[in-house]
């Protein structure tokens, strides 16, 4: 009688002395150039859950590694044309999450310790005595890999702000030093660079953090200034059908924060001065004034103190919220905050759109890193939201990005940096890439100019027709 043959559970395994419990499965790409070890490593670790690539030459691991997000790889020292070991280093530097563990027969396990020193995982022996010291081997691996990746999960932040940068730091410090204080608050820095969460961590740090946060947009309420700002009695005019409490009486005890206070009227800007001076409101249509008790935030993101020189902005009222003046960083001050800002996002978006998204490929890091950023955080943010919708698997791939990022263009207001994700690649494949960049820009540029006439288009290039097409298919520029 046949016996249907179980998948075995994975073997638990250990890590750093510890036992684990049984490991989930995870990718693990096995790399060998005998076809026979190839699929019993495959059989092996397919038996044990595991998603498997097997891949027999080390060119083509490193472009699955690339592409995919691979856990694991398991790597044959010896292989013609490009070794395991001269492998490793590469795969490490596209994701240096990776964990590698290398096989070696005999020969050549000398070499295998020694990639061990260049931060291989593990070694194994060829060939294996038992198939389960592979399994555990890999388990262990994928152990380390969740957990370097867990590791980074308590993100350097400060009530929401994330970021660890040193001028991030240095912001944290003095918001934690203002919040405590009653001092108005003024605070400066270009569109999306966070203003509004700095305004809404002070309000949090601060004693006021139970009551009120009252978030006014100047910009919008001008018309009714008054009204808005210290409320109205019924009757006090025309439309005036009820009683209206005003922003800054909804804000005692609490924080009112006055985003774009640059766009307010002089006019405005006396009246506002009085509140912040006396503490005082009086309602549109009454005699009777009110104590307020209110903590003032103000937001500018242009900048106030030109305001003042050109006479758009008053000196006094100036003065009175500068007391504690918080310059935001632009985002291109603080790349090294983008990996973190974009797995913050990732986790944000993952969870909004309810996709398993959870990583980000190296090279697609190193674009987001090297682009500058004219929109600031919140351009990054509404990036990675848009990337998460278009991610066909679990991860956020190169074509993932518009292409001005994916290009290393920036904004045209500010100068292009295109060779920067190519920095990452080795020459062979930085130029590969800058060539299909161009390619497909320049082929299907002319093809737009033509509107699609291959003869044309060719003529307009000084290049023959059957050239032109040979290029077409080459690069796929349609
Ligand atoms: N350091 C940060 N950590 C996490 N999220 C951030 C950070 N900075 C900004 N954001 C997010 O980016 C978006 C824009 O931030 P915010 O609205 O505070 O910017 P802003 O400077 O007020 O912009 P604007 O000048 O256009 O009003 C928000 O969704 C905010 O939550
Ligand atoms: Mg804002």
């Amino acid at each position: 009688m046949a016996t249907v043959k179980k998948p075995r559970a994975v073997p638990s395994a250990e890590f750093d002395g510890r036992p684990l419990a049984p490991s989930r499965p995870g990718t693990v790409l096995v790399l060998d150039d005998e076809p026979l070890m190839l699929s019993a490593c495959e059989r092996i670790l397919r038996n044990a859950g595991h998603r498997v690539i097997p891949v027999d030459n080390a060119p083509g691991a490193l472009q699955v590694v690339g592409e995919e997000a691979v856990d694991v790889v398991l790597a044959d020292v010896r292989m013609p044309g490009m070794s395991g070991l001269e492998a490793l280093p590469i795969l490490k530097h596209r994701d240096p999450e990776l964990e590698v563990i290398m096989m070696s027969g005999y020969a050549t396990l000398p070499e295998a310790v020694q990639a061990i020193k260049s931060g291989a995982f593990d070694f194994l022996a060829k060939p294996f005595e038992d198939i389960e010291k592979v399994q555990q081997a890999v388990s262990r691996a994928l152990a380390r890999h969740r957990m370097h990746r867990a590791r980074e999960l308590p993100e350097p932040a400060l009530a929401g702000i994330v970021g660890q940068s040193p001028v991030m730091q240095d912001l944290f410090r003095l918001i934690e030093r203002v919040a405590p204080t009653q001092s108005p608050v003024l605070i400066q820095g270009e569109s999306g660079t966070g203003k509004e969460l700095v305004a809404h961590a002070v309000h949090q740090l601060s004693s006021r953090r139970l009551r009120a946060f009252v978030v006014v947009n100047c910009a919008a309420i001008e018309t009714l200034f008054e009204s808005e700002f210290f409320g109205h009695e019924k009757g006090a005019f025309t439309g005036a059908i009820q009683q209206h409490v005003g922003l800054f009486e909804s804000a005692d005890q609490g924080t009112i924060f006055l985003d774009e206070i640059g766009d307010i009227s002089t006019y405005s800007q006396v009246k506002l001065l009085r509140v912040i001076e006396v503490g005082e409101v009086k309602r549109v249509g009454s005699n009777r004034t009110a104590k307020v008790n209110v903590r003032v935030i103000a937001a500018s993101n242009h900048d106030l103190e030109t305001a003042v020189r050109q006479g758009a902005f008053r000196q006094d009222l100036f003065y009175r919220l500068h007391v504690v003046p918080i310059q935001v960083p632009p985002l291109r001050e603080r790349a090294g905050d983008i990996p973190l800002l974009a797995r913050h996002f990732l986790a944000l978006a993952a969870a909004k759109f309810g996709k398993p998204v959870t990583r980000i490929l190296p090279e697609a890091l190193a674009c987001l890193q090297a682009f500058l950023w004219p929109g600031n955080v919140r351009e990054l943010e509404n990036t990675i939201e848009r990337a998460v919708i278009l991610a066909a698997e679990v991860t956020i791939r190169l074509q993932d990005l518009p292409a001005q990022i994916a290009l290393g263009e920036s904004s045209i207001l500010l100068p292009p940096n295109p060779e920067a994700p190519l920095l990452i690649l080795p020459y062979v494949q930085a130029k590969e890439r800058a060539q299909a960049f161009f390619h497909q820009r320049y082929l299907s540029g002319m093809l737009l100019k033509t509107s699609g006439n291959i003869a044309r288009a060719a003529r307009l290039s000084h290049l023959d027709r059957s050239n032109f097409r040979r290029l077409l298919k080459r690069w796929q520029a349609h």
